[in-house]
């Protein structure tokens, strides 16, 4: 009998080292592995397939003794069964640094078949498979790197963005400390694609499992992948640095401060060099189109939005986790039937999709499909794909508050409606709540919201309005109205 807990750092949080012991204590093989993702179940112990949820260490023997209760098939588990996992079809199943699973399940084959097809015909399958940038913009990465490989240099660099900093995000995370090998496989691949001899992947410095089983595993794949180069690069605390020029910059050594496009970074990156940013879920990816073809990953989703997304359920959710699904789905669907509604038992009252720059949705909007355009076109925004759910205790005036005061914590200063406006919007919403001259400050607040969206040099002050702005026009009383 060998036991199965992940060492996910969601597991380590709940305990899971202790149950660990309890099971290797009592003579028993303990295999850690990556997470399923089923985070409100952690510790999850899997015994040959079989799963015990939220274990602790004084639950061990009976568990042993064929007495403790088991939530079945953890595969047959409405939250895994209802999954298209592609990006996590590994996920609970493998050590995430045992170069013998990641063979054992299909590791390096996309590689394999981009060196068989060539680097012309690998950027043909990226494009075939309609796979969008997975970072929050959507942009087209086959597009992006054909620019990368089409511009002439003789230097040029992939650039993985691992500074997941939404709020309710966490899906990089698990790629990482659950299938870094993936994560390397997808680089390797883009590097051949374009002709980039070497990568940088910066991650957060908040993620240290992450941080030290990538580094593990760029050890152990370092013969596999050569002459290609990884390197990991941790960064300092910084949210702005998650946007990808002041990223660069801070790759450089310089300050996290913006960069303004153009030159794109496709053709004026890293020290001046061609580079692909791409977010960790968008690389993570690549392998698996790779190894089953773009028209294979093409045949998921809806209209432009190709293949799937790992959403991230978090915030006042029953069944916290990482759900990944064919585009298309509603949120509705999402929110309810999967996450189970909120974890306190209260109604709804709204979501955040797509991290603090992300509009409030009611849940008269959950028809909503999770589409790129759908959400464009509802002033919505899909983002990384984290969904933070609130109960009907929440205090929107509050959450405008704090949005306008994350920009003013985490605003570069380069230019002035982001670096001035934030500010004064968190004392605007002050006086709002205080009850001053509210129609007034709502006016004045409206029109801060504008210069904010179309003066900002980035997203970081650009999409701040939006849940300032969503929440005022949804919840009216929580504003003095
Ligand atoms: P953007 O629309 O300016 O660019 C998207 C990507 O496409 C960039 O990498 C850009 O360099 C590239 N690009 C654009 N035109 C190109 C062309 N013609 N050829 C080659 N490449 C081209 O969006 P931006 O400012 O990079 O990102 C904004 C998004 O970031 C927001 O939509 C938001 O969802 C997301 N975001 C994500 C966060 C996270 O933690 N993952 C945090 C905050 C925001
Ligand atoms: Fe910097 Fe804010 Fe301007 Fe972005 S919008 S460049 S974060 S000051």
């Amino acid at each position: 009998m060998t036991v199965r807990i992940s060492n996910d750092a969601v597991a380590l949080a709940c305990g899971a080292d202790a149950v660990a012991a309890a099971f290797a204590a009592a003579g028993v093989e303990v295999e850690r592995v990556s997470s399923w993702g089923m985070h409100w179940m952690e510790p999850l112990v899997d015994i040959d397939g079989v799963g015990y949820g939220q274990v602790s260490a004084d639950q061990v023997p009976s568990i042993l003794s064929g007495d403790a209760k088991s939530i079945g098939r953890i595969e047959d588990h409405p939250f895994i069964a209802k999954q298209n996992r592609l990006t996590f079809a590994r996920a609970g199943k493998t050590r995430p640094t045992s170069l013998d699973d990641y063979y054992a399940s299909g590791g390096w084959l996309g590689l394999g078949q981009a060196r068989a097809i060539g680097a012309d015909a690998t950027i043909e399958t990226i494009m075939a498979s309609g796979l969008r940038g997975r970072g929050g913009a959507g942009f087209p990465a086959g597009i992006k790197w054909r620019t990368v490989a089409d511009a002439p240099a003789e230097q040029k660099y992939i650039v993985c963005n691992a500074d997941e900093g939404d709020s309710g995000t966490f899906a990089d995370r698990m790629v990482m400390e659950g299938d870094p090998f993936m994560l390397i496989e997808g680089m390797a691949i883009a590097g051949f694609a374009v002709g980039a001899s070497k990568a940088y992947i910066y991650i957060r410095s908040e993620y240290p499992h992450a941080i030290a089983k990538m580094e593990a595993a760029i050890r152990l794949s370092a013969h596999l992948i050569a002459p290609f180069v990884v390197e990991v690069r941790v960064g300092a605390g910084a949210y702005i640095c998650g946007e990808e020029t002041s990223l660069l910059n801070s790759l450089e050594g310089k300050r996290g401060e913006v960069r303004a496009k153009p030159p794109l970074p496709a053709l004026e990156g890293l020290f001046g060099k061609p580079t692909v940013v791409n977010n960790v879920l968008t690389l993570a990816a690549v392998p698996w189109i790779l190894a089953h073809g773009g028209e294979a990953y093409a045949a998921y989703g809806m209209g432009r939005s190709k293949g799937t997304m790992p959403v991230q359920l978090a915030g006042n959710v029953k069944h916290g986790g990482l759900f990944e699904v064919a585009f298309g789905i509603t949120l509705g669907e999402l929110v309810n039937d999967i996450g189970g509604g909120t974890a306190s038992g209260r109604p709804v009252r709204c979501v955040q999709v797509g991290g603090p720059l992300g509009a409030y949705i009611p849940p008269a909007q959950f028809d909503l499909p999770f589409d790129y355009e759908a959400f464009a076109a509802a002033d919505a925004l899909i983002g990384h794909a984290g969904i933070t759910v609130f109960d009907d205790s929440v205090d929107m005036a509050q959450m405008a508050r704090f949005a306008m005061e994350f920009c003013a914590i985490e605003s570069c200063g380069k230019c002035t409606p982001c670096r001035l406006g934030s500010t004064r919007g968190v004392e605007t919403i002050d006086q709002i709540i205080a009850g001053k001259n509210v129609d007034a400050n709502l006016a004045l607040l409206a029109d801060l919201a504008e210069t904010m969206k179309f003066g900002s040099l980035c997203a970081m002050g650009g999409f701040t309005p939006y849940p300032v702005m969503s929440a005022i026009k949804l919840f009216p009383e929580d504003f003095n109205r």
